[in-house]
C-alpha cells in the first residue's frame, strides 16, 4: 500500500527533465517564491510547478531594504521549511550573495549543503558568462542549476537600483550573452528579469532551456513572482506585478475586528470556550 502511494507520488512530482519536456511540448511553467511551510504547502495543492526560496526572503520576510544580507544558513533553514511541505513542486533554493561569488568551489560547497540540509532539489544563482564557471562545477557534481540573467538584484549597487536591463543595443547585446553562457554552462532553466519583453521573447526562442520570466512579457517559458507581490502582503510591488488576491487588507482587517471583539469582552464567546 505504502509502495503505491511513494510511486504514484514519484509519478507527480516536477523533475528537471520534465521542465525541459514542457518547453519542447510548448506547455507554460508557474513558478512562484515560498518561504515556508503554510504556503509552499497551499501552492504545491494549487498546482504550481516550482517553488523557488528567493532571495528576496531579506525583504519580504526579514524587511531588509535589499537581498544581499540573506546568509547561506538562512536559505537553507528557509528551504527545509518549503520541501518539507512540498510533494509536487521542484524546490529551487536560491545561492545567496556571498556564497558562490568568491570562488566556484566555494559556490560549489553553499550548492550542495542548499541539497543536503536543505532538501533543495536544485538551486539558483544570478548572473552570467561570470557564472559560468560556477554553474559548469555544480552540474558536474549533479546538482540542477536555474541561471538569472538581465536584472539581478544582487547587482543592485553595481545597476545603481532596480533597473530594467537589456536596453540599447549593447545592453541588449550583454543579457544575450548572459544567457547563452548560462545554458551552455548546463543550466536546466533561467530566469529572466526586468528586461524588455521583445529581448526575453527572442532569448526564449534561442535557449533551448526554459526561460522563466518576472517583468519580462509574456513570452517566456514560464512566469515566476514573488508570492508577498501576488497576494497582495507587500506594500508597494513594481509595475509589471499582477495581484491576484488582497490577503493584506484582508488580514488589517481581521486583526482589528479580533482586537475590537477583545476590548469589548466578545471574545472569546461560549462558543470558543470549554465547559
Ligand atoms: O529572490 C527571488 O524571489 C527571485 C525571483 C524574483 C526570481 O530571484
Amino acid at each position: 500500500m505504502s509502495t503505491v502511494t511513494a510511486e504514484s507520488t514519484r509519478e507527480h512530482r516536477v523533475t528537471v527533465p520534465m521542465l525541459r519536456a514542457r518547453k519542447r511540448r510548448g506547455e507554460r511553467i508557474a513558478m512562484l517564491t515560498a518561504y515556508d511551510f503554510t504556503f509552499a504547502s497551499l501552492f504545491d495543492q494549487a498546482g504550481i510547478d516550482v517553488l523557488l526560496v528567493g532571495d528576496s526572503l531579506g525583504n519580504v520576510v526579514q524587511g531588509q531594504p535589499t537581498t544581499l544580507p540573506v546568509t547561506l544558513d538562512e536559505t537553507i533553514y528557509h528551504t527545509r521549511l518549503v520541501a518539507r511541505a512540498a510533494r509536487r513542486a521542484l524546490v529551487v533554493a536560491d545561492l545567496p550573495f556571498g556564497s558562490y561569488q568568491i570562488t566556484s568551489e566555494e559556490g560549489l560547497r553553499s550548492a550542495v549543503r542548499c541539497i543536503k540540509e536543505g532538501s533543495a532539489q536544485a538551486v539558483k544563482l544570478e548572473g552570467g558568462r561570470s557564472v559560468a564557471e560556477t554553474i559548469a562545477r555544480m552540474v558536474a557534481a549533479e546538482i540542477p542549476v536555474m541561471g538569472h540573467v538581465g536584472l539581478t538584484p544582487q547587482a543592485i549597487h553595481r545597476m545603481g537600483g532596480h533597473r530594467v536591463q537589456g536596453r540599447g543595443e549593447s545592453g541588449r547585446s550583454r543579457v544575450l550573452k548572459d544567457a547563452r553562457a548560462v545554458e551552455a554552462a548546463g543550466a536546466f532553466a533561467v530566469v529572466l528579469e526586468g528586461m524588455p519583453a521583445d529581448l526575453a521573447a527572442e532569448i526564449t526562442r534561442e535557449l533551448s532551456i526554459p526561460t522563466i520570466g518576472i517583468g519580462a512579457g509574456v513570452d517566456c517559458d514560464g512566469q515566476v513572482l514573488v508570492m508577498h507581490d501576488l497576494l497582495g502582503l507587500s506594500g508597494d510591488a513594481p509595475s509589471f506585478v499582477k495581484q491576484y488576491a488582497n490577503l493584506g487588507a484582508l488580514s488589517v482587517q481581521a486583526a482589528r475586528r479580533f482586537a475590537e471583539e477583545v476590548a469589548h469582552g466578545k471574545f472569546p464567546d461560549p462558543e470558543h470556550s470549554y465547559r
